[in-house]
């Protein structure tokens, strides 16, 4: 199957499962607007389609992963509806819209990301609860998903990254950042899949280390994409990092290193799957996509 097909069906598949999920319009309802209004705007779901395809990739069954899939990106939109926020990134424009806050005020933006957060582990908690769930294993990979989002993982990136406005980094600390602002819910989105579908521990190690060199490519290319990218393609106003004096790949090591990095990374994720075959193909596909947006092929 062509790239395009696999992602656009999966994302066709996810995109309705969030509307059931998010329920219908309530027009005099300005939280569930909100709600509704960031998450079925046009992101990548780069995570669900992840954790669906890791589930593929081990002979698992794609449904039972789905909730859990959606959850993550309800988790994903909450952290973007408050990474936009005047008193963090402070930005206007977010997958081709206007942001949460310049729509809905700064109140009701940040109440959307509190409910987005909350209504994923009650999605979670009723998939783990529901028949044909094996509970041990929903309730790990809950317990997963709760530490890479938590003080530990995306929101400890998130205040490291914050903190590091207007400082000189060095590469290491950059890193430090991205693997947890970015990396860990990347990482949790692929080993939730792989363990609702009954991953081996070994397949499980191994696609642990191909989700970790993916996460830092993730962040690599979005650094890339903010110094050079276009908005069209984006959906976000560009040039922020520098300046907001982000500590950004490019930053450190210059935009042609940032990018050798970023092949390096690519072929790296690449070999932790070398051995999967087939199955492992939209594993390899989610990956050229990710760096064919921030670097022209080579
Ligand atoms: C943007 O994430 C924030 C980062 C972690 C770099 P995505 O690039 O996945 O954004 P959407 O979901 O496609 O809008
Ligand atoms: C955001 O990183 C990471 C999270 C939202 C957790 P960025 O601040 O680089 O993401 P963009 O560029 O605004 O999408
Ligand atoms: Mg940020
Ligand atoms: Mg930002
Ligand atoms: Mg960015």
């Amino acid at each position: 199957m062509k790239r395009q097909d696999y992602l656009v069906r999966r994302k066709q598949q996810i995109d309705a499962q969030l509307e059931r999920h998010l329920g219908p319009e309530q027009p005099s309802n300005r939280l569930h607007t909100a709600m509704r209004y960031s998450v079925l705007a046009p992101g990548k779901r780069v995570r669900p389609i992840l954790a669906l395809a890791a589930c593929e990739t081990v002979g698992g069954n794609a449904a039972e992963v789905l909730p859990f899939a959606c959850a993550i990106e309800l988790i994903h939109t909450y952290s973007l509806i408050h990474d936009d926020l005047p008193a963090m990134d402070d930005d206007d424009l977010r997958r081709g819209r206007p942001t949460c806050h310049k729509m809905f005020g700064e109140g009701i933006a940040i109440l959307a990301g509190d409910a987005l957060l909350t209504d994923a582990f009650r999605i979670m908690a009723e998939a783990a609860l529901s028949k044909g769930a094996r509970p041990k294993t929903a309730l790990r990979v809950l317990s997963e998903i709760a530490a890479a989002a938590g003080s530990r993982g995306m929101v400890a990136g998130q205040a490291a990254d914050m903190e590091a406005e207007r400082v000189a980094l060095d590469l290491p600390m950059v890193e430090y950042i991205h693997v947890r602002k970015t990396g860990e819910l990347l990482r949790a989105s692929i080993r939730a899949g792989a363990l609702l579908g009954g991953a081996t521990p070994k397949v499980l190690t191994s696609l642990t280390r191909y989700v970790d060199f993916l996460g830092l490519a993730f962040q690599v290319a979005d650094d890339i994409l903010d110094e050079e990218g276009v908005t069209a393609v984006t959906g976000k106003n560009t040039g922020r990092d520098r300046y907001r004096r982000k500590a950004t790949f490019p930053s450190v090591m210059g935009l042609p290193a940032a990018k050798q990095r970023l092949r390096e990374l690519r072929e790296q994720a690449l070999e932790q799957i070398a051995d999967r075959g087939r199955r492992a193909e939209p594993l390899r596909q989610i990956l050229q996509l990710i760096v064919d947006r921030a670097c022209s092929p080579s």
